[in-house]
């Protein structure tokens, strides 16, 4: 299926000279103003803050409007230095024509009502010398210099505390976005569409069921019999069995019942199936976890689970119709409302906006159509708006956003689009990390923090200037990010640890007595693939945690989401109807590519497409499950 690392725009030669240089943190504020025309109904303040390296830099914007609402904005700046140059935007239609910046408004942050903020962002290179704009124009109207408003202070107030990754030596939780008093969007003052209106959407009738903090804690797992039975077909499979894992809703067909290949029940069969576990189970509540991954262009990045809708192709509508709203009015009839449903959504999408649409059209089509954003936030105004369904949108993991330029920028976009739902903020439940990948939950033989021989283990080949070395240090980080720009403490992540147990006779059992940083760490390291890129089939792996309730602060679960024993993808062409494709990251002969550093892709041979059972694979997990299997 997916989990396309790739740390993508970010090419590993700027990842290291962002702490190679250790960061000159230019935080800066352009501040403040108001318009001075007495008629001009825009009023604005633009917040610039930069991190910059030598030759780059990364630069998050808040456009915060202190006039009448907005419904579409243009910014527009100029740099002061010729050589300075935008070479990936977000959040906004960016374009440079000679020193002069212009950026457009997307289609989901182009409401501005009066009072909000929006975050918008880019990378970018320089020469000579990187000074900061000093002029800020909304719709013509120059934001700096004027008086006006209560707060705005007028001097630039750099805050260089608020560049992360200032010094090498931070800690990953340090490391992430600005800190929120950079960013206006993050006060609680903020503008009246940032806060949650309670209202549901009205075309979901709301369910008496109740909505508890965690859904896992006190409650039984779903076992789904499609997966049950072919585990239980396998020899030694009864040993894993009656675990539970999740229900991929993949295409349309797979909402009802009697579709094609491993998963023949319908959403309502495993609903009804649901009901009878949970009456059969005495007074534990029940969770069953269903995956929600239908958005047009999916898998924008890879090939391996592309879908069945195109976003040109009215996909976008054909998703709210058939699927969303589909689903929704099943999960909301009243029968499941003792159930808590878990909703996990879209794997991979909203990543692939932060760090793949320079290189792949169909990602860069999903970003400019604004149908990945605006099909996250209409799936969860529909399940968010019943009382017993929880949602949680994936994060990818730390081998694709655990780099500065790419956490923040996500971050910032987790938070945009959660501000355009109905229940802005609220709406969301939760993140998953790690869903169908094979990251390690623990590295438990050294941290972030390891030095080597005065090295730091960031410096090493594996690492690569990330700022985390497995998945739990990356959801808390994740987590703590977003609880500071503005999403409520009650955020819980889920760590799918199906696959990533990295057991059997290759785990290290100590860490390494090499001085060498490369030798430490690759002797060290319980991961055990050939680059922390690599995502199909991966060789080695075994399965991981079982599914746990609460396992560490922040942390919801620990679940088994991509069911083990299905394949992420076929390891040659195999003709289907599924519109899967063939992506050369599943065929073990392939040298790889500049996303997984050029390296042999891993993958185990033999492998049927995505979502089909694979067999040996299947034998392979249980072989090296960490724990083991008794
Ligand atoms: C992949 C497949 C999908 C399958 C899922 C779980 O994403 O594309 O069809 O349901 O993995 O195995």
């Amino acid at each position: 299926m997916r989990s396309t690392p790739r740390p993508g725009a970010v090419s590993s030669t700027v990842r290291r000279g962002l702490v190679a240089a250790a960061v000159l943190a230019l935080g800066s504020t352009a501040a403040v103003a108001t318009a001075t025309s007495a008629s001009a109904a825009v009023a604005c303040n633009v917040n610039y803050s930069a991190s910059e390296w030598q030759g780059g830099m990364s630069v998050n914007l808040t456009i915060q409007n202190l006039g009448d609402a907005l419904n579409g904005w243009t910014l527009t700046f100029s740099f002061p230095n010729s050589g300075q140059h935008v070479s990936q935007g977000w959040s906004g239609n960016w374009s440079q024509s000679g020193s002069n910046v212009t950026v457009t408004a997307m289609d989901w942050n182009k409401s501005m009502p009066s009072g909000s903020s929006t975050s918008i962002g880019f990378n970018g290179t320089w020469s000579g010398s990187n000074p900061t704009p000093t002029s800020f124009k909304i719709n013509g109207v120059t934001c700096n210099g004027a008086t006006q408003s209560p707060s705005p202070s007028p001097s630039p107030s750099a805050s260089p505390s608020a560049s992360p990754s200032a010094s090498p030596s931070a800690s990953p939780s340090a490391s992430p976005s600005a800190s929120p008093s950079a960013s206006p969007s993050a006060s609680p003052s903020a503008s009246p569409s940032a806060s949650p209106s309670p209202s549901p959407s009205p075309s979901v009738t709301p369910s008496p069921g109740v909505h508890v903090d965690n859904p896992y804690v006190g409650a039984t797992g779903y076992v789904n019999p499609d997966w049950s039975r072919s585990a239980s077909n396998e020899p030694g499979g009864s040993r894993v069995a009656n675990l539970s894992t999740a229900v991929w809703l993949d295409r349309i067909a797979a909402i009802s019942s009697g579709s094609a290949g491993n998963n023949a029940m319908g959403l309502r069969d495993h609903l009804d199936e649901a009901v009878r576990q949970d009456a059969a189970n005495g007074s534990a509540p029940l969770t069953i976890q269903v995956v929600v991954y239908d958005l047009p262009n999916r898998d924008c990045s890879a090939l391996a689970s592309n879908g069945e809708l195109k976003i040109a192709q009215n996909g976008l509508a054909r998703y709210k119709a058939e699927f969303i709203d589909v689903i929704a009015g099943i999960m909301a009839d009243p029968k499941y409302s003792n159930l808590r449903i878990v909703t996990i959504i879209e794997p991979d999408s909203l990543p692939n906006l932060i760090t793949n649409v320079n290189a792949f059209a169909a990602c860069q089509e999903a970003q400019s159509s604004g149908a990945y954003v605006q099909g996250v936030q209409y799936a969860l105004n529909k399940l968010h708006a019943i009382r017993n369904v929880y949602t949680y949108v994936d994060a990818a993991h730390h081998a694709w956003l655990g780099w500065d330029n790419n956490f923040s920028p996500m971050v910032n976009l987790f938070h945009q689009m959660a501000t355009g739902t109905t229940a802005g903020v609220n709406s969301i439940d939760g993140f998953i990390v790690n869903t169908a990948n094979f990251s390690a939950t623990i590295e438990p033989h050294f941290t972030i923090n390891t030095m080597v021989n005065g090295q730091s283990v960031r410096q090493s080949k594996w690492v690569d200037w990330n700022w985390y070395v497995d998945e739990q240090s990356f959801a808390v980080g994740l987590r703590n990010a977003l609880v500071a720009k503005g999403f409520p403490n009650t955020l819980g992540m889920l760590i799918d640890t199906s696959r990533n147990g990295w057991g059997g006779s290759a785990r290290p059992t100590a860490a390494s007595t090499s001085t060498n940083v490369d030798t430490f760490v690759n002797q060290s390291r319980i991961d055990r693939r050939i680059h922390a890129g690599n995502w199909c089939n991966q060789s080695g792996a075994g399965l991981g945690e079982r599914p746990t309730a609460a396992p560490a602060a922040g942390l919801d679960a620990y679940v088994w989401i991509k069911p083990p024993g299905e394949s992420d993808g076929s390891s040659s062409q195999i003709p289907n109807d599924e519109g899967k494709g063939f992506d050369r990251m599943c065929d073990p002969t392939y040298t790889g590519n500049s996303l997984n550093g050029n390296n042999m892709s891993g993958a185990l041979s033999g492998a049927p497409v995505s979502g089909h059972w694979f067999s040996a694979q299947f034998q392979q997990l249980m072989q090296n499950a960490y724990p083991p299997l008794s």
